[in-house]
């Protein structure tokens, strides 16, 4: 693997989930591959379970760890060509980008959308700058449209707890103060759509997700009817993607409760924010997964950061 930008870089995924679980017996396994190699990992926004994850997983294979909070301690950067920089942006991506490149073996970035220009968001120009001028492979720890570590984590998730070949999954907008990007369900749909299930989208209307993304899959606007025979619910708010970036529903009916989650599983990428996105009794029972799916977030990196340094 060259990058990891998307979850479609894994050319066979149902072999990398097995690949995973079978890590997790024995995690540092392949501690000789990383030796004398360095990950650096820039976060243009906050994280705890990327940052400390994907450090875990980098140690696990016996690299080098450098972490920048390139968001409030490094220059402002500017993407642009032939900008004349005499404002606010001290540092173009072309130098930056190969710079970093000469102090490590791999390059992880974590760049959110910023949720006013949906074009901007689009052109992923934090993650595509580092992918055009660094000299290292790139690694996407939650870009503007896509998240696909957490995607990875969450079809390991799916394959430890699923009890059934073909399961009934449902991912399910849920209320929430703030707007918030759509790179989590983006890259849940994506991976979805390579699994054999019976997948489900439900929301609001006015949530519709990018439709190049959903394409193909089926939406349901009624929640309930969602739900009906779910083995996995997968909730996550995202701010509307055609009058972008707005928040246009903070209906707290859509929050989920004990009593819509039934028997299924339920799942979240966390942070969550208890009682407005779900309820405490769903986060508090055992049918919860969350930390599950943190832990798998490890070995969702461990997977690609090996299969980056069996390239290199
Ligand atoms: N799920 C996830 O990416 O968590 P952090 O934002 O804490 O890294």
């Amino acid at each position: 693997m060259k990058h990891y930008l998307s979850i479609n870089d894994i050319k066979d995924l149902e072999a990398a989930v097995a690949e995973a679980i079978e890590l997790k017996k024995d995690p540092v396994k392949f501690k000789s591959l990383g030796k004398d190699k360095t990950v650096c990992l820039l976060f243009f926004n906050n994280s705890l379970r990327t940052r400390l994850s994907t450090q875990k997983a980098a140690i696990n294979l016996g690299m080098e760890v450098m972490v920048m909070n390139f968001g409030s301690e490094g220059w402002q950067l500017e993407f642009e060509d032939g900008t004349v920089m005499n404002q606010g942006k001290a540092e173009h991506i072309k130098e930056a980008a190969q710079v970093v490149s000469q102090y490590c073996d791999i390059v992880a970035i974590r760049a959110f959308a910023g949720l006013e220009n949906k074009a901007l968001d689009e052109a992923e120009v934090v993650l595509n700058g580092f992918k055009k001028y660094a000299n290292v492979p790139v690694v996407n720890m939650e870009s503007s449209v896509g998240h696909p570590l957490q995607a990875l984590a969450d079809a390991i998730t799916l394959e430890e707890f699923g009890s059934k070949d073909r399961p009934k999954v449902v991912l399910s907008w849920a209320p929430h103060p703030r707007a918030l990007p759509h790179a989590v369900a983006n890259s849940f749909v994506e991976m979805m759509k390579l699994q054999d299930a019976d997948f489900v989208i439900t929301h609001p209307k006015g949530y519709e997700l990018n439709p190049e993304i959903t394409n193909g899959c089926q939406i349901e606007y009624d929640q309930d009817k969602a739900m009906e025979n779910a083995d996995f619910v997968y909730v996550k708010n995202w701010s509307s993607y055609s009058d972008y970036g707005k928040v246009i529903s903070q209906d707290p009916n859509w929050m989920l409760t004990q009593a819509q989650l039934g028997t299924a599983k339920f799942m979240h990428c966390l942070p969550v924010r208890r009682n407005v996105v779900v309820a405490d009794v769903v986060l508090d029972s055992d049918q919860s997964l969350v930390v599950e799916q943190a832990n798998n977030r490890t070995y969702s990196a461990q997977i690609v950061l090996k299969k980056i340094l069996e390239s290199l």
